[in-house]
């Protein structure tokens, strides 16, 4: 283990905690972990999903209770007990992935927020709340409309804006949940810079991704957890991914390019000319039976936008769907559901599950009319059977089918999203990001099972902004940029870094 890093010298770490246990029921979500963050350091946190990563930031930041037996430090100060108030004042702020930001207020006023609340409001002229703002985000050396509504800015930016916000109430320590769960790479460079950007002025980061290249690249040192125990902290430098993969789950993954030559199978979905403007143009490819076919670009270049098209959700102006040879005529996505064709959306939280409903009605949202009989009613024991076989295919993990499906961790969430779509038994699946928020071992989980599923005949289409992740597991690859098709490639044929230079440039 690395001494001391520079910026922790001479001062007491920014928090230091022994002994955190934290039970659900009977579920040990932490047991006896210790933590400590330096002062300006970047630490990541990381482990399989349901580790208790999530978990340990809400104890730290007073969301959580933690069991007895906790010896916390923040600051150089011993805490006995922590309420979110508590943790605010000593300034410690969480970018929660839901960012806690009002959609209806402007950039500026979202910023400047605290500030508000907490002072004397009469003081506060739009000019004032302006400059609050102008000088948080000079800080981060970025620019965005201080008068843009925020609802209308996209998710990157209000990310931006939300540490923006921290820095207002002056935070010291800031905790990133998943942040670049849903940016794209061109958007997680911007926020690893805004990072940096923290830590160099003395503020400690506390991250947690599942992408390994990123904890290596921004972090100096890691946390890992496994099964709610702490297995240790390392310093990044000289740790490489298939180490700190080993550390986490405690297996080995080897890669290896998956792909087979499919190009005499029969075309299962034929897409001509498809134009949606200010989207994509004159889209054209065959995915064929039992292919797995990688669709990878970066920001702005369409893939999503396509995506939802091909499922019915957005109108084309112009070009044609055909799936098995007939001419498909989509104007919902439940025609699409009716003609084959499933979607796992790279957003699960907003258009993948129903939260609040339990794990088993969100599993069996797509399928009613399969488990249901003549008159309509849903047969119990056909839901039950169902629920079961996904929950067992897809190794989901979870206390009871019937618990809401916001108890789950985000992996596990993702995993219920697959199943929901598994379980509507379609010819084409579209897989957008399927491993956004998916641990390294889940992961591999999930691409086992789109190879199976693909070996029996289904036709895939693997959207994703992660290069290695098509270029290991898809059966050839598409590159899309600025709304078109620009190159095609098989794996077999070109190394990862030309791959990854074509894409990213
Ligand atoms: N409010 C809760 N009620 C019951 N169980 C919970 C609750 N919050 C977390 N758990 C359980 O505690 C364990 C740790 O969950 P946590 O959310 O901390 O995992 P995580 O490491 O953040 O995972 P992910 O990478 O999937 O987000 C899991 O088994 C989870 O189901
Ligand atoms: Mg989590």
């Amino acid at each position: 283990m690395r001494e001391e890093t520079a910026v922790g010298i001479g001062a007491p770490p920014a928090i230091s905690l022994k002994h955190v246990s934290k039970t659900f029921g009977g579920v040990h979500a932490l047991d006896d972990v210790s933590f400590e963050i330096a002062q300006g350091e970047v630490h990541c946190l990381a482990g399989e999903n349901g580790c208790g990563k999530s978990t340990l930031i809400k104890i730290i930041t007073g969301v959580y209770q933690p069991d007895a037996g906790l010896v916390a430090e923040y600051f150089g100060e011993s805490v006995a007990s922590m309420t979110p108030n508590d943790a605010r004042r000593r300034g410690i702020a969480v970018i929660w992935q839901d960012l806690a930001l009002f959609p209806e207020m402007t950039v500026a006023e979202n910023i400047a927020f605290e500030t508000l609340v907490g002072g004397r409001p009469r003081l506060f002229s739009f000019g004032k709340i302006r400059a609050i703002a102008q000088k948080a985000l000079a800080s981060l050396e970025v620019e965005i409309d201080l008068e843009e509504r925020l609802g209308r800015l996209p998710i990157a930016q209000r990310q931006i804006v939300a540490i923006a916000r921290a820095l207002v109430s002056d935070a010291r320590l800031i905790f990133m949940d998943e942040p670049t769960a849903s940016l794209t790479q061109s958007e997680t460079n911007a926020l690893l810079a805004v990072v940096r950007r923290l830590s160099a002025r003395g503020v400690s980061v506390v991250f947690v991704s599942h992408r390994l290249a990123e904890v290596l690249d921004i972090a100096t040192r890691v946390t890992v957890l496994r099964d709610g125990k702490l297995v240790g902290v390392y310093p990044t430098e000289g740790m490489t991914q298939s180490r700190l993969t080993e550390l986490m789950t405690g297996t080995r993954f080897d890669t290896a390019v998956a792909a087979r030559d499919t190009a005499n199978n029969a075309p299962v979905l034929e897409v001509r000319g498809l134009t949606r403007r200010g989207e994509f143009s004159d889209i054209g490819f065959v995915l064929r039976e039992g292919e797995v076919l990688g669709l990878t670009g970066l920001i702005g270049a369409g893939r999503t936008e396509l995506g939802h098209t091909l499922f019915g959700m957005t109108r084309p102006d112009a070009g044609t769907i055909a799936l098995d040879g007939r001419v498909l005529h989509l104007k919902s996505n439940r025609d699409a559901v009716e003609a084959g064709i499933a979607y796992v959306s790279e957003d699960r939280l907003a258009l993948g599950l129903v939260q609040p409903q339990s794990i088993a009605d969100n599993l069996v949202l797509p399928v009613l009319g399969k488990i249901s009989n003549r008159a309509g009613l849903i047969s119990r024991a056909a839901r039950d059977d169902l629920v079961r076989h996904w929950l067992t295919e897809l190794a989901i993990k979870i206390g009871h089918p019937s618990d809401p499906v916001a108890t789950l961790s985000g992996g596990n969430q993702q995993r219920v999203v697959l199943a929901k779509w598994l379980a509507t038994e379609p010819k084409v699946l579209i897989l957008d990001s399927p491993t956004v928020g998916v641990d390294v071992g889940a992961r591999a989980g999930i691409f086992r099972i789109v190879r199976k599923l693909a070996e029996s005949g289904l036709a895939i289409l693997m959207i994703s902004d992660e290069v290695p992740e098509v270029y290991f597991n898809a059966d050839r690859i598409l590159h899309m940029a600025a709304g078109r098709i620009v190159g095609e490639y098989d794996p077999r044929k070109f190394e990862l870094p030309d791959l990854e230079a074509a894409v990213y440039g």
